[in-house]
Protein backbone atom coordinates (compact mmCIF):
# COMPACT_ATOMS: atom_id res chain seq x y z
CA UNK A 1 0.00 0.00 0.00
CA UNK A 2 1.64 3.53 -1.06
CA UNK A 3 1.28 6.46 1.50
CA UNK A 4 2.63 9.74 1.64
CA UNK A 5 3.16 11.24 4.93
CA UNK A 6 3.17 14.98 5.13
CA UNK A 7 1.30 17.82 6.87
CA UNK A 8 -2.23 18.91 6.82
CA UNK A 9 -2.96 21.93 4.75
CA UNK A 10 -5.88 24.27 5.49
CA UNK A 11 -8.05 22.96 2.65
CA UNK A 12 -7.61 19.19 4.24
CA UNK A 13 -8.38 20.09 7.64
CA UNK A 14 -11.67 19.09 7.93
CA UNK A 15 -11.14 15.19 6.11
CA UNK A 16 -8.50 15.35 8.89
CA UNK A 17 -10.72 16.04 11.49
CA UNK A 18 -12.82 12.91 10.66
CA UNK A 19 -9.71 10.72 10.84
CA UNK A 20 -10.29 11.28 14.85
CA UNK A 21 -12.16 8.65 17.31
CA UNK A 22 -13.71 11.42 19.23
CA UNK A 23 -15.16 13.09 16.44
CA UNK A 24 -16.95 10.12 15.06
CA UNK A 25 -17.93 9.65 18.67
CA UNK A 26 -15.46 6.24 18.91
CA UNK A 27 -14.54 5.49 22.37
CA UNK A 28 -11.21 6.97 23.82
CA UNK A 29 -10.50 4.88 27.05
CA UNK A 30 -11.96 1.93 28.93
CA UNK A 31 -15.24 3.77 30.10
CA UNK A 32 -14.46 3.32 33.62
CA UNK A 33 -16.66 5.72 35.59
CA UNK A 34 -14.64 8.81 36.85
CA UNK A 35 -11.75 6.86 35.77
CA UNK A 36 -8.55 9.64 35.33
CA UNK A 37 -10.54 12.21 35.85
CA UNK A 38 -13.49 13.46 38.28
CA UNK A 39 -16.18 13.94 36.43
CA UNK A 40 -19.08 10.83 37.15
CA UNK A 41 -19.59 9.86 33.67
CA UNK A 42 -16.58 8.37 30.48
CA UNK A 43 -14.93 11.33 28.93
CA UNK A 44 -15.63 12.77 26.79
CA UNK A 45 -19.31 11.83 25.94
CA UNK A 46 -19.60 9.59 22.96
CA UNK A 47 -21.14 12.03 20.57
CA UNK A 48 -20.22 12.87 16.91
CA UNK A 49 -19.20 16.66 16.10
CA UNK A 50 -21.88 18.15 14.25
CA UNK A 51 -21.07 19.73 10.86
CA UNK A 52 -20.94 23.22 11.88
CA UNK A 53 -19.15 21.89 14.77
CA UNK A 54 -16.36 20.39 12.20
CA UNK A 55 -16.79 23.44 10.19
CA UNK A 56 -15.57 25.82 13.25
CA UNK A 57 -12.87 23.42 14.52
CA UNK A 58 -11.46 23.16 10.93
CA UNK A 59 -10.88 27.00 10.74
CA UNK A 60 -9.11 27.05 14.36
CA UNK A 61 -7.16 23.94 13.37
CA UNK A 62 -3.95 24.99 11.97
CA UNK A 63 -1.98 26.87 14.18
CA UNK A 64 1.94 28.04 15.13
CA UNK A 65 2.23 25.53 18.01
CA UNK A 66 -0.64 22.68 16.13
CA UNK A 67 0.96 20.62 13.25
CA UNK A 68 -0.64 17.87 12.04
CA UNK A 69 0.72 15.45 9.58
CA UNK A 70 -0.94 12.80 7.69
CA UNK A 71 -1.01 9.47 6.11
CA UNK A 72 -2.53 10.17 2.52
CA UNK A 73 -3.25 6.74 0.51
CA UNK A 74 -4.75 7.31 -3.16
CA UNK A 75 -5.00 10.97 -2.18
CA UNK A 76 -7.32 10.25 0.76
CA UNK A 77 -6.33 10.79 4.61
CA UNK A 78 -6.17 6.77 6.51
CA UNK A 79 -4.28 8.56 9.69
CA UNK A 80 -2.84 11.05 11.07
CA UNK A 81 -1.35 12.60 14.09
CA UNK A 82 -0.08 15.80 15.33
CA UNK A 83 2.92 17.59 17.34
CA UNK A 84 2.03 20.47 19.73
CA UNK A 85 4.72 23.16 20.56
CA UNK A 86 5.45 22.87 24.63
CA UNK A 87 7.41 23.27 27.32
CA UNK A 88 8.26 20.82 29.96
CA UNK A 89 10.18 22.10 33.31
CA UNK A 90 13.01 20.00 33.97
CA UNK A 91 15.55 19.50 37.05
CA UNK A 92 17.30 22.68 37.70
CA UNK A 93 14.22 24.82 36.66
CA UNK A 94 14.90 24.88 32.79
CA UNK A 95 11.56 25.14 30.76
CA UNK A 96 12.59 23.54 27.33
CA UNK A 97 10.65 22.90 23.88
CA UNK A 98 8.73 19.31 23.86
CA UNK A 99 7.18 18.10 20.83
CA UNK A 100 3.90 16.94 22.58
CA UNK A 101 2.62 13.96 20.33
CA UNK A 102 -1.36 14.05 20.01
CA UNK A 103 -4.62 13.43 18.35
CA UNK A 104 -3.16 9.96 16.85
CA UNK A 105 -5.21 7.87 14.62
CA UNK A 106 -5.61 6.02 11.85
CA UNK A 107 -8.63 5.13 10.08
CA UNK A 108 -9.98 1.80 11.37
CA UNK A 109 -10.08 -0.06 7.50
CA UNK A 110 -6.18 0.97 7.23
CA UNK A 111 -5.13 -0.01 10.52
CA UNK A 112 -2.10 -2.23 11.36
CA UNK A 113 -0.32 -1.40 7.89
CA UNK A 114 2.75 0.16 9.30
CA UNK A 115 0.87 4.07 8.81
CA UNK A 116 1.39 5.18 12.64
CA UNK A 117 5.14 4.26 12.14
CA UNK A 118 5.95 6.34 9.19
CA UNK A 119 4.18 9.03 10.82
CA UNK A 120 5.82 9.24 13.85
CA UNK A 121 8.68 8.73 12.19
CA UNK A 122 8.31 11.86 10.15
CA UNK A 123 6.77 13.82 13.39
CA UNK A 124 10.03 13.23 15.45
CA UNK A 125 12.41 14.00 12.70
CA UNK A 126 10.41 17.12 12.39
CA UNK A 127 10.69 17.69 16.02
CA UNK A 128 14.69 17.01 15.85
CA UNK A 129 14.86 19.75 12.97
CA UNK A 130 13.39 22.19 15.13
CA UNK A 131 16.10 21.90 18.01
CA UNK A 132 13.20 19.81 20.31
CA UNK A 133 15.27 17.19 21.85
CA UNK A 134 12.42 15.71 23.72
CA UNK A 135 8.81 14.94 22.69
CA UNK A 136 6.01 13.66 25.02
CA UNK A 137 2.66 12.02 24.94
CA UNK A 138 -0.02 10.67 26.70
CA UNK A 139 -1.42 7.06 26.02
CA UNK A 140 -4.28 6.49 25.79
CA UNK A 141 -2.74 2.37 25.49
CA UNK A 142 0.13 1.35 27.12
CA UNK A 143 1.15 -1.05 24.24
CA UNK A 144 1.56 1.00 21.60
CA UNK A 145 4.23 4.02 22.19
CA UNK A 146 7.34 2.32 23.73
CA UNK A 147 8.04 0.73 20.01
CA UNK A 148 9.44 4.46 18.98
CA UNK A 149 10.83 5.03 22.38
CA UNK A 150 8.53 6.56 24.18
CA UNK A 151 8.41 5.83 28.15
CA UNK A 152 6.07 6.68 30.98
CA UNK A 153 8.19 9.59 32.84
CA UNK A 154 4.79 10.89 35.20
CA UNK A 155 2.17 9.29 36.93
CA UNK A 156 -0.54 10.43 38.74
CA UNK A 157 -3.18 9.62 41.38
CA UNK A 158 -6.56 9.61 41.70
CA UNK A 159 -8.06 8.96 45.49
CA UNK A 160 -10.97 9.53 47.48
CA UNK A 161 -11.96 10.16 51.05
CA UNK A 162 -14.76 9.85 53.19
CA UNK A 163 -15.50 13.12 55.21
CA UNK A 164 -16.54 10.92 58.28
CA UNK A 165 -12.99 9.67 58.32
CA UNK A 166 -11.11 13.00 57.91
CA UNK A 167 -9.84 14.08 61.22
CA UNK A 168 -6.84 16.84 60.98
CA UNK A 169 -3.58 15.93 63.18
CA UNK A 170 -3.42 19.42 63.76
CA UNK A 171 -5.43 22.43 64.14
CA UNK A 172 -4.34 24.89 61.55
CA UNK A 173 -4.14 29.05 61.97
CA UNK A 174 -4.40 30.57 58.50
CA UNK A 175 -2.10 33.00 57.85
CA UNK A 176 -4.17 34.04 54.61
CA UNK A 177 -7.84 33.98 53.45
CA UNK A 178 -9.59 31.50 51.88
CA UNK A 179 -12.62 33.13 48.69
CA UNK A 180 -15.02 32.07 46.67
CA UNK A 181 -14.85 33.66 43.57
CA UNK A 182 -16.68 33.78 40.10
CA UNK A 183 -15.64 32.14 37.00
CA UNK A 184 -13.73 35.57 35.60
CA UNK A 185 -11.75 35.99 38.46
CA UNK A 186 -10.48 32.23 38.44
CA UNK A 187 -9.81 33.00 34.92
CA UNK A 188 -7.51 35.54 36.06
CA UNK A 189 -5.58 33.76 38.56
CA UNK A 190 -5.39 30.39 37.04
CA UNK A 191 -2.32 31.46 34.34
CA UNK A 192 -0.78 33.49 36.49
CA UNK A 193 -0.47 30.67 39.43
CA UNK A 194 0.04 27.78 36.98
CA UNK A 195 2.68 29.82 35.70
CA UNK A 196 4.78 30.64 39.38
CA UNK A 197 4.31 26.56 39.77
CA UNK A 198 5.50 25.68 36.71
CA UNK A 199 9.49 27.36 37.23
CA UNK A 200 8.93 25.01 40.56
CA UNK A 201 7.72 21.95 39.36
CA UNK A 202 9.63 19.49 37.09
CA UNK A 203 7.34 17.55 34.60
CA UNK A 204 5.00 20.37 34.23
CA UNK A 205 4.09 21.71 31.05
CA UNK A 206 2.88 24.70 29.56
CA UNK A 207 -0.68 25.33 28.95
CA UNK A 208 -2.01 25.33 25.12
CA UNK A 209 -2.86 28.61 24.46
CA UNK A 210 -6.87 29.07 25.58
CA UNK A 211 -6.47 26.49 28.74
CA UNK A 212 -8.31 29.03 31.27
CA UNK A 213 -10.91 30.37 28.99
CA UNK A 214 -13.58 28.36 29.41
CA UNK A 215 -13.30 29.25 33.36
CA UNK A 216 -14.89 32.59 32.64
CA UNK A 217 -18.00 31.30 30.84
CA UNK A 218 -18.88 28.70 33.57
CA UNK A 219 -20.75 26.40 31.06
CA UNK A 220 -22.31 23.36 32.49
CA UNK A 221 -20.56 20.10 31.22
CA UNK A 222 -22.27 17.16 29.75
CA UNK A 223 -22.63 14.76 32.42
CA UNK A 224 -24.57 16.30 34.71
CA UNK A 225 -21.63 17.11 37.44
CA UNK A 226 -22.58 20.34 37.68
CA UNK A 227 -21.00 24.19 38.01
CA UNK A 228 -17.72 24.52 38.54
CA UNK A 229 -17.03 26.21 41.98
CA UNK A 230 -13.83 28.02 42.27
CA UNK A 231 -11.61 28.97 45.57
CA UNK A 232 -8.72 31.15 45.81
CA UNK A 233 -6.28 31.23 48.61
CA UNK A 234 -4.61 34.86 49.25
CA UNK A 235 -1.59 35.10 51.39
CA UNK A 236 -1.22 37.69 54.35
CA UNK A 237 -0.53 40.30 52.25
CA UNK A 238 -3.09 39.40 49.51
CA UNK A 239 -1.45 37.46 46.87
CA UNK A 240 -3.04 34.70 45.32
CA UNK A 241 -0.65 31.32 46.29
CA UNK A 242 -3.68 29.15 45.64
CA UNK A 243 -6.63 27.61 43.60
CA UNK A 244 -8.88 25.42 43.46
CA UNK A 245 -11.89 23.69 40.75
CA UNK A 246 -14.42 21.74 42.55
CA UNK A 247 -17.90 20.38 41.47
CA UNK A 248 -20.66 19.36 43.47
CA UNK A 249 -22.50 16.79 41.35
CA UNK A 250 -26.16 15.84 41.87
CA UNK A 251 -27.45 12.08 42.24
CA UNK A 252 -30.34 10.25 42.73
CA UNK A 253 -27.62 6.91 43.70
CA UNK A 254 -26.98 7.33 47.28
CA UNK A 255 -23.73 5.84 46.37
CA UNK A 256 -22.90 8.61 44.31
CA UNK A 257 -24.34 11.29 46.12
CA UNK A 258 -23.08 14.01 48.45
CA UNK A 259 -19.51 13.42 46.13
CA UNK A 260 -17.16 16.77 46.22
CA UNK A 261 -15.01 16.30 42.71
CA UNK A 262 -11.70 17.90 43.00
CA UNK A 263 -11.13 18.74 39.23
CA UNK A 264 -8.28 21.12 40.31
CA UNK A 265 -5.59 22.63 42.85
CA UNK A 266 -2.67 24.04 42.92
CA UNK A 267 -0.52 25.78 46.24
CA UNK A 268 2.89 27.58 45.85
CA UNK A 269 2.81 27.58 49.79
CA UNK A 270 2.24 24.37 52.58
CA UNK A 271 -0.36 27.35 54.28
CA UNK A 272 -2.25 27.75 50.61
CA UNK A 273 -2.16 24.15 50.78
CA UNK A 274 -3.52 23.03 54.26
CA UNK A 275 -6.23 25.98 53.78
CA UNK A 276 -7.65 24.58 50.66
CA UNK A 277 -7.49 20.78 51.64
CA UNK A 278 -9.00 22.01 55.06
CA UNK A 279 -12.70 23.37 53.72
CA UNK A 280 -12.50 21.09 50.82
CA UNK A 281 -12.64 17.53 53.39
CA UNK A 282 -14.72 19.48 55.17
CA UNK A 283 -17.50 20.70 52.82
CA UNK A 284 -21.23 20.83 54.27
CA UNK A 285 -23.56 18.57 52.84
CA UNK A 286 -20.69 16.19 51.48
CA UNK A 287 -19.81 12.86 52.46
CA UNK A 288 -17.11 11.74 49.74
CA UNK A 289 -14.07 14.01 48.10
CA UNK A 290 -12.78 12.24 45.19
CA UNK A 291 -9.82 13.99 43.67
CA UNK A 292 -7.72 12.71 40.33
CA UNK A 293 -5.05 13.91 38.17
CA UNK A 294 -3.19 14.30 41.49
CA UNK A 295 0.72 13.87 42.27
CA UNK A 296 1.70 10.15 43.78
CA UNK A 297 3.65 11.75 46.38
CA UNK A 298 0.57 14.05 47.58
CA UNK A 299 1.82 15.50 51.61
CA UNK A 300 -2.33 15.45 52.57
CA UNK A 301 -2.05 11.91 53.75
CA UNK A 302 0.26 13.43 56.18
CA UNK A 303 -2.37 15.70 57.24
CA UNK A 304 -4.55 13.50 58.78
CA UNK A 305 -4.89 11.15 62.02
CA UNK A 306 -5.79 8.35 59.94
CA UNK A 307 -3.03 8.22 56.94
CA UNK A 308 -5.13 5.17 55.45
CA UNK A 309 -8.51 7.72 54.99
CA UNK A 310 -7.23 8.42 51.84
CA UNK A 311 -7.37 5.76 49.24
CA UNK A 312 -6.09 5.67 46.02
CA UNK A 313 -8.23 4.24 43.37
CA UNK A 314 -6.32 4.23 40.51
CA UNK A 315 -2.48 4.84 39.31
CA UNK A 316 -1.78 5.87 35.91
CA UNK A 317 1.16 6.82 34.06
CA UNK A 318 0.73 10.21 32.94
CA UNK A 319 3.40 11.89 30.51
CA UNK A 320 5.29 9.62 27.85
CA UNK A 321 9.34 11.33 27.52
CA UNK A 322 11.42 10.48 24.33
CA UNK A 323 15.05 11.38 24.30
CA UNK A 324 15.46 12.78 20.67
CA UNK A 325 19.05 14.40 21.65
CA UNK A 326 20.78 12.48 24.57
CA UNK A 327 23.68 14.92 24.92
CA UNK A 328 21.44 18.15 24.78
CA UNK A 329 18.64 16.45 27.41
CA UNK A 330 21.49 15.52 29.93
CA UNK A 331 22.98 19.27 29.70
CA UNK A 332 19.84 20.54 30.35
CA UNK A 333 19.00 19.13 33.66
CA UNK A 334 21.03 19.52 37.11
CA UNK A 335 21.90 16.86 39.03
CA UNK A 336 21.39 15.96 42.97
CA UNK A 337 25.34 14.72 43.58
CA UNK A 338 28.72 15.20 41.45
CA UNK A 339 29.84 12.31 39.19
CA UNK A 340 30.82 11.03 36.22
CA UNK A 341 29.20 7.59 34.17
CA UNK A 342 29.45 6.78 30.85
CA UNK A 343 26.08 5.59 29.67
CA UNK A 344 25.82 3.20 26.42
CA UNK A 345 22.14 4.85 24.47
CA UNK A 346 20.23 2.23 22.24
CA UNK A 347 18.18 3.79 20.12
CA UNK A 348 16.30 1.85 16.81
CA UNK A 349 15.22 5.27 15.33
CA UNK A 350 18.10 7.13 16.19
CA UNK A 351 21.02 4.91 16.17
CA UNK A 352 23.22 4.06 19.45
CA UNK A 353 25.42 6.29 21.07
CA UNK A 354 28.30 6.20 24.19
CA UNK A 355 28.23 9.26 26.04
CA UNK A 356 30.13 10.33 29.02
CA UNK A 357 28.06 12.42 31.86
CA UNK A 358 29.92 14.39 34.03
CA UNK A 359 27.41 15.72 36.17
CA UNK A 360 26.88 18.35 39.03
CA UNK A 361 24.61 20.03 41.16
CA UNK A 362 25.06 23.11 38.81
CA UNK A 363 24.88 21.37 35.66
CA UNK A 364 26.21 18.51 33.68
CA UNK A 365 28.53 17.76 30.37
CA UNK A 366 27.77 15.33 28.10
CA UNK A 367 30.46 13.85 25.87
CA UNK A 368 30.38 11.07 23.08
CA UNK A 369 33.42 8.87 24.13
CA UNK A 370 34.26 5.39 22.73
CA UNK A 371 35.24 4.19 26.17
CA UNK A 372 33.74 1.38 28.25
CA UNK A 373 30.14 2.07 29.03
CA UNK A 374 29.47 1.92 33.14
CA UNK A 375 25.85 1.59 32.24
CA UNK A 376 23.53 -0.31 29.05
CA UNK A 377 20.40 1.43 28.70
CA UNK A 378 17.97 1.99 25.76
CA UNK A 379 16.56 5.42 24.84
CA UNK A 380 13.41 4.30 26.56
CA UNK A 381 14.62 3.97 30.16
CA UNK A 382 16.30 7.04 29.93
CA UNK A 383 13.04 8.50 29.04
CA UNK A 384 11.42 7.22 32.20
CA UNK A 385 14.36 8.34 34.26
CA UNK A 386 15.13 12.04 32.85
CA UNK A 387 12.96 13.63 34.99
CA UNK A 388 13.53 11.93 38.49
CA UNK A 389 10.31 9.82 38.44
CA UNK A 390 11.55 6.39 38.07
CA UNK A 391 14.95 5.13 39.80
CA UNK A 392 17.48 3.45 37.98
CA UNK A 393 17.24 0.53 40.60
CA UNK A 394 13.97 -0.56 39.56
CA UNK A 395 14.74 -0.33 36.17
CA UNK A 396 17.75 -2.85 36.23
CA UNK A 397 16.20 -5.08 38.88
CA UNK A 398 13.71 -5.81 35.94
CA UNK A 399 16.32 -6.09 33.71
CA UNK A 400 16.40 -2.86 31.65
CA UNK A 401 19.07 -1.29 32.61
CA UNK A 402 22.67 -3.84 32.78
CA UNK A 403 25.26 -2.92 35.22
CA UNK A 404 28.73 -2.95 34.05
CA UNK A 405 30.33 -1.65 36.50
CA UNK A 406 29.51 -2.76 39.91
CA UNK A 407 27.58 0.21 41.80
CA UNK A 408 26.82 2.64 39.00
CA UNK A 409 22.73 1.87 39.34
CA UNK A 410 23.30 3.37 42.41
CA UNK A 411 25.67 6.00 41.42
CA UNK A 412 22.77 6.94 38.35
CA UNK A 413 20.39 6.72 41.05
CA UNK A 414 21.87 9.02 43.52
CA UNK A 415 22.43 11.98 40.33
CA UNK A 416 18.85 11.47 39.15
CA UNK A 417 17.41 12.07 43.07
CA UNK A 418 14.58 14.32 42.90
CA UNK A 419 13.37 16.19 45.59
CA UNK A 420 9.79 15.94 44.82
CA UNK A 421 8.30 13.18 42.16
CA UNK A 422 7.58 14.92 39.05
CA UNK A 423 4.25 16.21 37.97
CA UNK A 424 2.48 17.80 35.31
CA UNK A 425 -1.38 18.60 36.13
CA UNK A 426 -1.64 20.05 32.26
CA UNK A 427 -1.63 18.00 29.71
CA UNK A 428 -2.00 18.58 25.64
C1 LIG B 1 -3.14 3.05 17.56
C2 LIG B 1 -3.18 3.30 16.05
C3 LIG B 1 -2.97 4.80 15.82
C4 LIG B 1 -2.05 2.48 15.39
O1 LIG B 1 -1.97 2.80 14.02
P1 LIG B 1 -1.50 1.72 12.93
O2 LIG B 1 -1.29 2.43 11.65
O3 LIG B 1 -2.42 0.58 12.98
O4 LIG B 1 -0.09 1.27 13.52
P2 LIG B 1 1.07 0.59 12.68
O5 LIG B 1 0.49 -0.29 11.62
O6 LIG B 1 2.05 1.62 12.21
O7 LIG B 1 1.68 -0.26 13.77
C5 LIG B 1 3.01 -0.10 14.27
C6 LIG B 1 3.22 -1.17 15.31
O8 LIG B 1 2.37 -0.92 16.43
C7 LIG B 1 1.58 -2.06 16.71
N1 LIG B 1 0.31 -1.56 17.22
C8 LIG B 1 -0.46 -0.66 16.64
N2 LIG B 1 -1.54 -0.41 17.42
C9 LIG B 1 -1.41 -1.15 18.51
C10 LIG B 1 -2.19 -1.33 19.67
N3 LIG B 1 -3.33 -0.66 19.85
N4 LIG B 1 -1.74 -2.18 20.61
C11 LIG B 1 -0.59 -2.84 20.43
N5 LIG B 1 0.21 -2.72 19.35
C12 LIG B 1 -0.22 -1.88 18.39
C13 LIG B 1 1.51 -2.80 15.42
O9 LIG B 1 1.22 -4.16 15.64
C14 LIG B 1 2.89 -2.57 14.84
O10 LIG B 1 3.81 -3.42 15.49
P3 LIG B 1 5.24 -3.77 14.82
O11 LIG B 1 5.98 -2.48 14.63
O12 LIG B 1 5.86 -4.67 15.82
O13 LIG B 1 4.90 -4.41 13.52
C15 LIG B 1 -4.52 2.88 15.44
O14 LIG B 1 -4.71 1.53 15.69
C16 LIG B 1 -5.72 3.66 15.97
O15 LIG B 1 -6.06 4.67 15.39
N6 LIG B 1 -6.36 3.22 17.06
C17 LIG B 1 -7.51 3.89 17.62
C18 LIG B 1 -7.17 5.28 18.17
C19 LIG B 1 -6.06 5.26 19.16
O16 LIG B 1 -5.89 4.36 19.97
N7 LIG B 1 -5.25 6.32 19.11
C20 LIG B 1 -4.16 6.50 20.03
C21 LIG B 1 -4.44 7.76 20.80
S1 LIG B 1 -3.19 7.97 22.06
Amino acid sequence: MASDIRPVTQAEAKEYLRVLPYVNGFPQEEPEPSAWYAGSAAWPPQVPKSADELERDAQELLTDWFRPQAAFVDGKIAGASAIVSVQVTVPGGQQVALGGVTSTAVVPTYRRRGLLRKIMSAMLDDCRERGEFLAGLSASEATIYGRYGFSPATFQHRWEVRRTDVAFRSEFADPGSLDLVDGAEAAKAWPVLHEQMRAERVGEISPLPGKWDGLAGGGLPADGSGPAHHLLHHDATGAVDGAAIFRLPWSPDPEQAGVLQVEAIEALTSDAYRALWGLLLDFDLTKRVVAARRPVDEPLRWMLTNPRALKLTRTRDNLWLRVLDVRRALEARTYAATDSLVLDVSDDLYGAGRWRLDAAPDGAVCTAVNAEPDLSLSVNELGSLYLGGVRASELSYAGRIVERTPGAVSRLDALLRPDRAPHNAVGF
